[in-house]
């Protein structure tokens, strides 16, 4: 589906999308010297509300630090308002918001500090990103033969546009084998996290998932420990081997662009019953309840649009 907006925030002020531009000698293109977000926005019950908003640009700022930008352009309020007004102004509801933290170089050099950080927003519609029916029906994974991003390589923390080859590369490989999605071990060989998602396993009733130590914190990720704590589960994070998956009741994956998805199938082995467990859909359910404003939870995630 080709991507329809209409007006894109950039460097402070809004412009018709096609004027927004960056010139072909870019170090971003060059060599994926950006930090980017992945953000959306619902159509909760007392009008169009961006998820956790605040803490997406916080960590859109971190993600520029831990590449080493010095100075950034805009402050995390700035930055909330320019996404608040660029889903306003394009007339959406329910979106998908992307900001992106750039670096501009006359000297088109691997210096960052040779250049400065330029910041773009747009926002589009956006449904579901593994598929209609991955919410109900699940998706299937491989381990992937790509290894996550060791920490002390390209940074786990932050989200950096040349980090994502290692996605590419992952989730182009599973696709061309026949699966929804890939499924990536860390340099040590435990369960990292996907291509987009973070993952959680279910066994005898309790919840685990890898700790933080080499994936992206993820904000769906947080926002399910919470509602499984609330839900009485214990969730626990520790590193997850291979095969707990294999022996695992139930696997899931969060992320802002997935939502909750759950695994059916990892490497041709059915986890659980084939379908989505008990305890993924009571996480589900409240997730879905929190993102349309209904849930004791909403209140403090949910940031409105007016
Ligand atoms: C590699 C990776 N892991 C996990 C996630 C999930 O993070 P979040 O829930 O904040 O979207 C994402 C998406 O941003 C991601 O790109």
């Amino acid at each position: 589906m080709a991507i329809n907006v209409k007006f894109i925030w950039m460097d402070g002020q809004m412009m018709e999308a096609e004027k927004a531009t960056v010139p072909f000698l870019n170090t971003t293109l060059h060599y994926g010297l950006g930090v980017f977000e992945g953000i959306r926005c619902y159509d909760a019950d007392q009008g169009p509300a961006i998820f956790r908003l605040a803490e997406h640009m916080e960590r859109l700022n971190q993600s520029a630090k831990v590449l080493g930008f010095r100075q950034l352009p805009y402050s995390v309020e700035t930055l909330c308002q320019a996404a608040r007004d660029v889903v306003s102004v394009n007339g959406l509801r329910s979106c998908y918001i992307r900001p992106l933290i750039f670096h501009d170089s006359p000297s088109c050099g691997l210096n960052l500090d040779a250049g400065q950080a330029r910041v773009g927003i747009a926002a589009w519609e956006w449904n579901a990103y593994l598929g209609e029916d991955a919410l109900e029906k699940g998706v299937r994974m491989n381990v992937s033969s790509f290894t996550r991003h060791h920490p002390n390589i390209s940074m786990t923390k932050a989200k950096i546009t040349g980090n994502y080859t290692n996605s590419v590369l992952a989730k182009t490989e599973s696709i061309r084998l026949g699966f929804d999605e890939a499924l990536m071990l860390d340099p040590q060989g435990y369960v990292a996290e996907c291509t987009g998602e973070n993952l959680f396993l279910v066994r005898k009733g309790v919840l685990y998932t890898p700790h933080t130590a080499a994936i992206l914190e993820g904000l769906t990720r947080d926002a399910l420990i919470t509602l499984a704590r609330d839900l009485g589960y214990t969730v626990v994070e520790e590193p997850i081997s291979r095969d707990q998956l294999y022996i695992a009741d139930e696997v899931f994956v969060s992320g802002t662009a997935a939502e909750v998805v759950p695994v059916t199938e990892v490497d041709f082995r059915v986890i659980g019953s084939g379908k989505m467990g008990p305890i993924t859909r009571a996480v589900q359910q409240a997730f879905h309840a929190a993102i349309k404003g209904r849930h004791p939870r909403s209140a403090g995630w949910l940031d409105y649009i007016s």
